[in-house]
């Protein structure tokens, strides 16, 4: 087996098990969280499908990952906020990975802007890659994972959906949509007798280029960083592998009786 990097501890080791077998779909995977979790789960044993708007971001995260594990990733072209794209991808990714078992509907924008300021042009756009995006897209791949059981669908939100901040009001109320959509797809799973779980996960500020804008409000650097994280009880930013050790374990069957769940991966915050 092909050694891999443990993104812990930086050690190499046998490529693990954890999600072998399992053929995960993942939205905004060339760069940040999506490129992470595709490492990750390559490295745990997965096949992965990285799909982007920028394909070359995707195609080179794939590489990365295929050096490694040969043959563990593809890269596909991808905007979430097409049905026909959707169709397209689900369809290849299904074709060359032989089923989906995993989705993780991770692409996402950020957005500022107060009740006085948004414009419904950047409203729509954010409601849109955000949260329509997943209604379609899991609408879509529901013939797959349930050809795929037991599946897993992965839904990110945000801590920006449980706390608000006035300046961020297009981003707040999409990803507690997103929060609350989880639910409602996992109830329907589970009651239709489908093992196909849905579950949200929720990181506060993790260190990817989404929150170089709000870095840079700070001072930018390591100041801004330093500045961000004095609202985090544990006093710092995330790293994507924060996240990631979270996605591995509700893609893998380790998982198998959570449903309708929420993952907060905050360092505190919304405890306060
Ligand atoms: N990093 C954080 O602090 C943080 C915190 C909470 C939630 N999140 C969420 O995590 C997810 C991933 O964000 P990230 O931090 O990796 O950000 P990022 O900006 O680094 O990556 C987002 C990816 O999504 C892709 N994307 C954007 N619009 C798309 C579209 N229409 N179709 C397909 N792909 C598209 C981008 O090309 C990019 O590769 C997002 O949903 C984000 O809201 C991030």
């Amino acid at each position: 087996m092909a050694g891999a990097q443990d993104a812990r501890t930086g050690k190499t080791r046998l490529r693990g098990t954890r999600v072998q077998g399992k053929k995960v779909f993942i939205t905004g995977g060339a760069q940040g969280l999506g490129a992470c979790f595709g490492r990750m789960l390559a490295d745990e044993g997965a096949q992965v499908a990285l799909t982007d708007v920028n394909l070359d971001g995707a195609e080179a995260t794939a590489a990365a990952i295929n050096e490694k594990h040969p043959g563990a990733a593809i890269a596909l072209k991808h905007d979430v906020v097409s049905k026909d794209d959707w169709s397209r991808a689900l369809e290849e990714a299904a074709r060359r990975m032989d089923g989906i078992s995993v989705l993780i509907n991770n692409a996402g924008v950020g957005s500022f802007g107060t009740i006085e300021t948004e414009t419904w042009e950047n409203w729509r756009r954010v409601q849109d890659i955000d949260v329509d995006s997943i209604f379609i897209g899991t609408q879509l791949a529901m013939p797959y994972l349930k050809d795929s059981q037991p599946a897993s669908i992965i839904n990110i939100s945000s801590v920006a959906g449980m706390i608000a901040d006035g300046m961020m009001l297009s981003y707040n109320t999409a990803k507690a949509a997103v929060w609350m959509m989880t639910k409602s797809i996992a109830l329907h799973c589970a009651r239709s007798g489908y093992d196909v779980r849905c579950n949200s996960v929720h990181p506060v500020f993790t260190r990817t280029p989404i929150i170089d804008p709000i870095v840079a409000l700070g001072g930018g650097g390591e100041e801004g960083e330093k500045r961000l994280s004095r609202q985090i009880p544990m006093r710092r930013l995330g790293d994507p592998e924060d996240v990631g050790y979270c996605v591995v374990y509700l893609a893998s069957d380790e998982s198998r009786f959570v449903t309708a769940s929420e993952f907060k991966i905050d360092g505190g915050i919304t405890a306060q």
